[in-house]
């Protein structure tokens, strides 16, 4: 692996849920924690919504409609783990930096994310089955 990753920290651990409300009750009630405001991202086919926890965020994500890509992974898989996000502060150079270690980026470009954000996913055949997601937050 090339030593100019740009990686800084785990930004967020992404989980598919049928039910933000209904997930969201479960963090706030069982963990005490606050779950941000849900934010709809038709773009992507999903409501997310964010959970501070110490330094990094769960994002819980819920298909806007039957043909979200998290509405076929609920399918197959059922709740769960979706994906690890990993920050950078370029995301246009980490997906450059990733081709040439030998990811299969499925964004050709980095597309808006929650919050502003900008992002790009590896397919999680090159990392042990992980969807990794590269992202970049405004400064
Ligand atoms: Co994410």
């Amino acid at each position: 692996m090339p030593s100019a990753w740009p990686l800084q920290r785990i930004d967020h651990i992404g989980v598919a849920v049928r039910s933000i409300a209904a997930a969201a009750r479960l963090y706030r009630e069982a963990f005490g924690l606050h779950v941000d405001p849900p934010e709809a991202l038709p773009a992507n086919g999903v409501t997310v919504a964010f959970i501070t926890v110490g330094d990094t965020q769960i994002e819980l994500l819920e298909p806007l409609g039957a043909d979200s890509p998290v509405a076929r992974f609920l399918d197959r898989r059922g709740e769960g783990l979706h994906h690890v996000a990993l920050a950078v502060g370029d995301v246009a150079h980490a997906l450059e930096i990733a081709r040439g270690a030998g990811f299969t980026p499925l964004d050709a470009h980095p597309r808006p994310g929650a919050h502003g954000t900008r992002i790009a996913f590896l397919h999680p055949r090159d990392a042990h089955g992980v969807l990794i997601e590269l992202v970049e937050r405004a400064a």
